[in-house]
């Protein structure tokens, strides 16, 4: 079935073979073509309905194309590049399938009208996956949370001991993340879910289309507004691709923190062996993989937004074939993110919290230096003053070799006359870990309140 190029009639030459494999991008859009089929039907349905076609035409064309995607679907059509894209590969053979009159499907229709309805459609399903394997990672990280309650460790910052707190709490602080990233993808397919069709090459056609139907027939709720920005505009790839790189990051961020973990100095954590890999050389190693390799893709998916700016930087109106580098990065960014996502969910169930270790960990760094502060601020002391005191506290405990609540309420005394009996309840780990009942805060009481709720509220989300 190749031959002449549907768009031959005004060439002389035929297409250099070098050219054909230059332009050709059916390698990776075919991945469109349910899509693609799906448009089309929508588009015919609405063609014939307006009488720009025949009713009888239509039928023909509607079975020629569920032929073939049952074709496509049986892997039974070649993808022989010289059809160039996925639209002129099932055009061309519905015209064989059926004959001449499969060249209507393409009246009032352009290829690049064409593609962004694919790219539409396919972003669609795209958003609505990743938000359910955005929510399977969410329970994964609650399910972690719930189970390890009591687990304590210390919380840092400048990767230093800083002050203790619930691994609950620094798990809900992933959820969060997450839930955010949620919030960016539902706004990003609003902006979706809008029908492109109908804006023909650029500046709309002069057939009596009617928009609105094919978007009800597709299920969006709006056409888009201006021919020239539908064939032009990439935003929502750009979009999703944007609230990627934010997914990415954060996975990357507690795949990182897994990994730390995992070490022997730290021994916080452990991964099932079903999870980890071994080493060729080396007989006694255990790798956590998963969580580097998450870590690694990252990279790819950032640099996958850097290419689509790139490819849309001062790119003029309307269609520019530039565009159709889009579907690499895209494609990739959507298949990266939603299988780290995946892997994520069904890791981190696996992950054996060693709460002993992380206990023994807050007994070192002084984790509760700021309590000791804040004790003296609740005898009215200002808390710059009470900052010195501790500070010099602290310095003593260091030169002594010492923790806080090793020091006697007299050897406390001969820093501040404020110290009295009761300041020994301000000292230990869980007293610290507790005091904090504000909202957002790691008190025992706050994140039991915060797993509640962020149960509830992902009960609560509607999908789009
Ligand atoms: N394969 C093309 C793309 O992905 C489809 C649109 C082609 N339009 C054109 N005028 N050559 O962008």
């Amino acid at each position: 079935m190749a031959g002449k190029k549907p768009w031959a009639g005004r060439f002389s030459q035929a297409t250099h073979k070098a050219v054909e494999e230059f332009t050709v991008s059916l390698h990776f859009d075919h991945k469109l073509y349910t899509y693609d089929i799906q448009g089309s039907i929508a588009h015919c349905r609405m063609l014939a309905r307006q009488k720009i076609i025949a009713a009888g035409e239509a039928k023909k064309i509607i079975a020629g194309l569920e032929a073939i995607r049952r074709e496509l679907d049986a892997g039974k059509l070649s993808l022989r590049p010289e059809f160039e894209d996925i639209h002129m590969l099932i055009e061309s053979r519905l015209i064989e399938k059926i004959g001449p009159v499969g060249g209507k499907l393409h009246t009032a229709r352009s290829r690049n009208d064409q593609i962004a309805l694919d790219i539409s459609l396919y972003l669609r399903d795209a958003v609505r996956g990743t938000i359910a394997l955005i929510e399977a990672a969410q329970k994964a990280l609650l399910g972690l949370a719930e189970k390890n309650i009591d687990a304590v460790l210390p919380g840092f910052t400048h990767m230093q001991h800083a002050q203790p707190v619930l691994l609950a709490h620094h798990l809900l602080a992933y959820f969060e993340m997450l839930d955010r990233d949620r919030d960016r993808l539902e706004g990003c397919f609003v902006r979706v879910n809008r029908m492109p069709l109908g804006a023909g090459a650029l500046a709309g056609t002069p057939h009596p289309v009617d928009r609105e139907y094919v978007a009800k027939l597709l299920g969006y709720p709006e056409v888009t507004r201006n021919s020239m920005d539908t064939v032009a505009d990439r935003d929502t790839q750009i979009e999703y691709c944007s609230c990627a790189a934010i997914i990415m990051m954060h996975l990357s961020r507690l795949c990182e923190e897994l990994v730390i973990w995992m070490s022997p100095e730290f021994q916080f954590i452990d991964i099932a062996d079903a999870f980890c890999t071994g080493s060729s050389i080396m007989p006694q190693k255990k790798n956590p993989d998963v969580a580097e390799l998450v870590r690694g893709k990252t990279g790819r998916v950032y640099g996958n937004l850097m290419s689509l700016f790139t490819l849309l930087k001062s790119l003029p109106l309307a269609y520019n074939r530039d565009l159709q580098e889009d579907k690499i990065a895209l494609f990739d960014t959507v298949e990266t993110v939603q299988s780290c996502l995946n892997i994520m969910a069904l890791m981190l169930p696996e992950v054996k919290v060693n709460k002993g270790r992380m206990r023994s960990a807050t007994q070192s760094g002084f984790l509760t230096a700021t309590d000791l502060a804040d004790y003296l601020v609740s005898k009215k002391m200002p808390f710059r003053t009470a900052h010195e005191v501790v500070g010099k506290v602290v310095g003593h405990c260091v030169h002594m070799g010492k923790s806080l609540w090793d020091m006697s309420l007299a050897e406390l005394q001969r820093f501040s006359p404020v110290f009295k009996a009761d300041v020994m309840g301000w000292l230990t780990i869980d007293a610290s870990v507790n005091s904090r009942k504000c909202i957002g805060g790691t008190g025992t009481a706050a994140v039991k309140k915060a797993l509640a709720a962020a149960r509830a509220g992902l009960k609560k989300r509607k999908k789009p």
